[in-house]
């Protein structure tokens, strides 16, 4: 076995022999010696091999990436290089193997690489070899047992649940195996382990954790991938504050743990509604200010008549001020901000720029002198502040300056990436309309309870129901959710019978588990959090793949392995299936 690491050594070292496995990083002959950055794990350590040894012939042709083992002693370096923890050091060859050696390479294994992604996706084994990668993968390693040692030591037990389940019901599509077994029938992979969380507290489990795969067929963003892992936890006898605590405790040991930051707890809590109406989102990124503004009152009696409509047809006009900035916009910046909005479904973008005592801009020209005067007050605009407002439905202005107000903060520079700003959003709506299903949808899963106060309300007044939710939330990206699940079996079946389940569906869906609330259910509650998520804020990366050893593209699939992939006709015979069209 490698005893060693290269970076066990340093100067103190010098004179000792060691054995040393690893890469070939880089190989330079010079002055008649050939010098070997030989890489591990831990870092790169110096090698030198001597014309007069036997394997110096070996070691003039060693390609990059081929597997050595080297012995030989260790000497304090003439020129040294204080930039990595070896840089004092080389060692001196005496015998030198070569165990494997390398082809021509795709792409070169270098930090700042230019490689394609795809090309690094497809060998993605040697992708996994740069500094970048690798630190990843050790941090979001630290992060898993950082997670574990402290649920362990606040008395939580690890239960593993099953993968191949009836479908459950958390919003998006279910990834589905065909059983050989019981023909035409399917399993279905966890969208995450809900239901079985809540009948192991069923099961007198009390305090459960799970570092859970789950799998979710859903179009995929740079924060998704189709299978993921939670920190899954669920605990019983305790209300909304209880989990929010446990887990803000959790968050900063691993934040401790793994990048020595102390949190200051407890975390800020915000209202949903208040999130929607000051940041256009539910998942505020609080690193930068710019609240979304809301100047309806302004226009009340405006002769402007597209401002006129909008709030006759009770839509609202609200606006972001971008203080200081207004001669940096030239028209075709702000054109360009205004196809921004328009992807969010906003009619247009008006624009106000003040300075030298003076408003230009889109609107200048329809909106009266008064108009004018009261947004300047009210907003409490400066010289060289730009105004952009959308007016719409309420729903359309805040998700567009909501997302541009992230775009403005980015492109500003307004965020200080080293710093990480967490806090709960609270109070989630029970449910939300889907336009698309015509009905009510659960804005969590149908499993979360409702307010103590709204139960009443679940069916005459669902749009004012407000749930016992939380989501918690760093720097501007969801990085987990939960919530006080119903543990009576009327206030369940009730839900059910609100988001549109009739009695049998509720019974043929979810009946095993209705049955179990009928055996004594304590009251229980709990939340996952997204690990590539933490980890992706941990390591300071927008891109999920960076942060999982072998990811799927934004088209679900797998360059290395190429799958998903055909399979045989006779496997297909087997699960009685027949493909009808196969696409190339
Ligand atoms: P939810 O669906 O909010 O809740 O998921 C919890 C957290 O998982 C992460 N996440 C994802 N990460 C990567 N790719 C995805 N496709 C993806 N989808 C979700 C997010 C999210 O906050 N069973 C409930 C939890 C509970 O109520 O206890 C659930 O799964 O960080």
């Amino acid at each position: 076995m490698k005893k060693y690491n290269n970076t066990d050594f340093n100067i103190k070292n010098v004179g000792q022999t060691v054995e040393l496995y690893g890469w070939v990083s880089k190989k330079r002959n010079l002055g008649g010696l050939v010098f070997i950055d030989l890489r591990d794990r831990s870092g790169i350590i110096q090698l030198v091999v001597r014309p007069e040894q036997k394997d110096y012939e070996v070691a003039s042709n060693l390609k990059s990436e081929s597997v050595i083992r080297a012995v030989g002693i260790i000497m304090e370096r003439e020129s040294k290089n204080m930039k990595i923890p070896t840089g004092e050091i080389e060692v001196i060859i005496s015998d030198l193997e070569l165990i494997n050696q390398a082809n021509d390479l795709p792409f070169e294994i270098t930090d700042n690489t230019t490689a394609l992604e795809d090309t690094r996706l497809k060998y993605r084994y040697l992708d996994l070899r740069r500094n970048e990668l690798k630190d990843k993968l050790i941090t979001r390693s630290k992060i898993t047992m950082a997670v574990r040692n402290f649920l362990a030591s606040n008395g939580f037990i690890e239960v593993e649940t099953p993968i191949l389940c009836k479908s459950t019901p958390e919003g998006a599509r279910d990834y589905l195996v065909p059983s050989r077994v019981n023909k035409g029938k399917f399993y279905a992979l966890p969208q995450s382990p809900q239901i079985f969380k809540q009948l192991l507290m069923i099961g007198g489990v009390e305090k459960y954790f799970q570092i859970a795969k789950c799998f979710r067929d859903e179009d995929l963003r740079a924060d998704r991938q189709p299978e993921f892992t939670q920190v899954d936890i669920e605990m019983s006898f305790v209300d909304e504050e209880d989990v929010m605590d446990t887990t803000e405790k959790l968050i900063n040991y691993v934040f401790k743990e793994v990048k020595g930051i102390d949190i200051s707890l407890p975390l800020m809590k915000m209202k949903y509604d208040d999130a929607i109406r000051d940041y256009g989102s539910d998942k505020p990124d609080l690193r930068f200010d710019m609240k979304i503004q809301d100047i309806s009152s302004v226009f009340q009696n405006t002769e402007f008549s597209a401002f006129q409509n909008v709030l006759a047809n009770q839509g609202v006009i609200n606006c972001l001020i971008v203080k200081d900035k207004a001669e940096q916009y030239s028209r075709k910046e702000i054109d360009k901000l205004t196809d921004f909005v328009k992807t969010y479904k906003a009619s247009g973008l008006a624009w106000l720029k003040y300075n030298n005592h003076e408003f230009t801009g889109s609107i200048r020209k329809v909106v009266s002198d008064s108009e004018l005067a009261s947004l300047k007050e009210i907003l409490n605009i400066e010289e060289n502040d730009l105004i952009l407002i959308v007016a719409d439905q309420y729903s359309i202005v805040k998700t567009s300056l909501g997302a541009l107000r992230c775009k403005l903060g980015r492109d500003l520079g307004l965020i200080d990436e080293k710093d990480y700003k967490l806090l709960w959003v609270v109070d989630f709506p029970s449910f939300e309309y889907s336009e698309q299903e015509n009905r009510y949808v659960a804005c969590h899963h149908p499993f979360t309870a409702p307010k103590d106060s709204d139960i009443d309300k679940l069916l005459t007044d669902p749009g004012h129901c407000y749930s016992k939710a939380y989501d918690i939330v760093i720097n501007g990206y969801e990085a987990g959710g939960g919530s006080i699940r119903i543990h009576k079996q009327e206030v369940q079946a009730k839900m059910f019978e609100a988001l549109g389940f009739t009695k049998e569906a509720a019974k043929e869906k979810f009946g095993f588990f209705l049955e179990a609330f009928d055996y004594g259910t304590p009251p229980h509650g709990g939340l996952a959090l997204g690990l590539d998520r933490l980890t992706m804020l941990l390591t300071n990366t927008e891109n999920i793949r960076d942060v999982i050893a072998f990811p799927k593209t934004a088209s679900a699939s797998c360059l290395m392995s190429e799958c998903p992939n055909v399979v045989e006709e006779s496997q297909l015979k087997e699960l009685a299936l027949k493909i009808e069209t196969r696409e190339s």
